[in-house]
């Protein structure tokens, strides 16, 4: 087992170190006497990748609307707003969330394939910048309830470009058979519905997101080529679209503790839309999640016992699928790494395992590890996004406690 060797996180001296504060601080110290697991978030690690796609898509000045659902934790919200983004969200509770956090109503893009009534009458109510709008259904209930209320509905639609992408089916969301997004060959009679709700609703753009996790840039690339093109028949039929928001997905190689490649990605898939959509004069959106967050968080455990029945040695963890679903839902790879990092214990085959009542609550199979102590702590890595985002209290063990660094 390597020490491990990252921006944020590393091993110094057998032990896990970061920065909080330019300061040197070992994780250990964070932990103090906590007994429950924390998620930790480095302000620093955030930053850089804002940053990283202000760089990449300076061409078009695209807005940034940061993905809530990948982290939701209120001071992380609050440290995205005030790097001068906008926000992204799936549902009220997220939009309240966003406005809580200080985002402007007018900074939210409202997202999201099952908009009920009552949402979409707050969002209009609150001032809502954009509804991303995913069906006919859904653009004529927009269009009832703004004419109701007598209040302009700005929407945006996400189209989708029947695009096939390399990730977890589960996560893929722009291939036809989805549910998410409004098929191509409808967007004519999506035409003739927007017409009759003119009065009411200002049809500003057109968005697509075809999925989470894509490790290459060819398939976003490819769903911004199909926005242009759906921009530039919508033209033929007198429909002006002023803005194109070509959604998040960009991946994290969560084997790789080379951050720089994160950096990179993001300034390769920045280059390529931009080039994509350099003769797209209206405004250009994005709303980037995970590629933002997951590096940012650690989960911090506590080793509760050491086991093993004949077959298999395991590592039972105070945490597991209710606070880190990932590895269970679709099968995703976290590292975990020991906090003390002494190279002189023996390293030995494990299945890293939660509390929970299910044999799907597995954080790592077949893991090579130092036998632990029991009562030490460990680190899951890359746990910034879609973790305490999807927690649960199944099994109602309490919630992981929670710190911006
Ligand atoms: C509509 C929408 N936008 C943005 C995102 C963020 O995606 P990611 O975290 O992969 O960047 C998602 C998540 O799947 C989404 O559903």
């Amino acid at each position: 087992m390597d020490p491990l060797n990252r921006d944020t996180f590393f091993h110094k001296d057998n032990e896990l170190f970061t920065t909080v504060d330019g300061v040197l601080t070992p994780v250990k110290t964070l932990i103090g006497s906590s007994e429950k697991p924390i998620y930790i978030y480095s302000k620093s690690c955030i930053e850089k990748r804002i940053n990283a796609y202000k760089l990449a898509f300076k061409e078009k000045a695209a807005h940034i609307h940061y993905a809530v659902k990948a982290n939701s934790n209120l001071e992380v919200l609050k440290f995205i707003k005030s790097l001068g983004v906008g926000a992204d969200v799936v549902s009220i509770g997220e939009f309240n969330r966003a406005l809580e956090a200080g985002f402007k109503a007018s900074e939210i893009i409202f997202s999201g394939v099952g908009k009920t009534k009552l949402e979409i009458k707050e969002a209009l109510t609150k001032g809502c910048r954009q509804l991303n709008c995913e069906s006919l259904s859904e653009f004529r209930r927009i269009g009832e309830l703004s004419k109701a209320l007598k209040i302009k509905a700005y929407v945006g639609v996400r189209i989708n470009p029947d695009i096939t992408v390399e990730t977890h089916p589960y996560i893929a969301t722009g291939f036809r058979e989805n549910k998410f997004g409004v098929p191509l060959k409808q967007i004519s009679e999506l035409v003739e519905l927007a017409k009759s709700f003119k009065e009411s609703v200002e049809w500003v753009g057109l968005s697509c997101h075809i999925g989470s996790q894509i490790m290459t840039t060819d398939p976003l690339v490819l769903a911004s080529q199909a926005l242009v093109n759906t921009a530039k028949d919508l033209k033929s039929y007198g429909i002006e679209i002023k803005s194109l928001d070509v959604g998040g997905g960009l991946g994290v190689d969560y084997q790789d503790d080379d951050e720089s490649k994160d950096l990179k990605s993001i300034q390769a898939f920045g280059e390529k839309v931009c080039h994509v959509l350099k003769d797209f004069s209206g405004e250009v959106c994005l709303e980037p999640g995970r590629s933002i967050v997951a590096r940012s968080g650690l989960l911090l455990a506590r080793v509760e016992y050491v086991k093993t029945n004949g077959f298999k040695n395991f590592i039972v963890l105070n945490t597991g699928m209710h606070h880190l679903m990932r590895p269970s839902l679709y099968q995703a790879y976290h590292k975990i790494v020991p906090i003390d990092f002494n190279s002189a214990r023996k390293l030995e085959t494990f299945d890293v395992v939660g509390p929970i009542c299910e044999s799907s609550d597995v954080l790592g199979h077949d893991r090579s590890f130092y036998r632990p102590h029991e009562e030490e702590w460990v680190a899951i890595l890359d746990a910034g996004a879609y973790g305490m985002s999807m927690a649960s209290a199944y099994n109602h063990h309490e919630f992981p406690g929670e710190i911006l660094m």
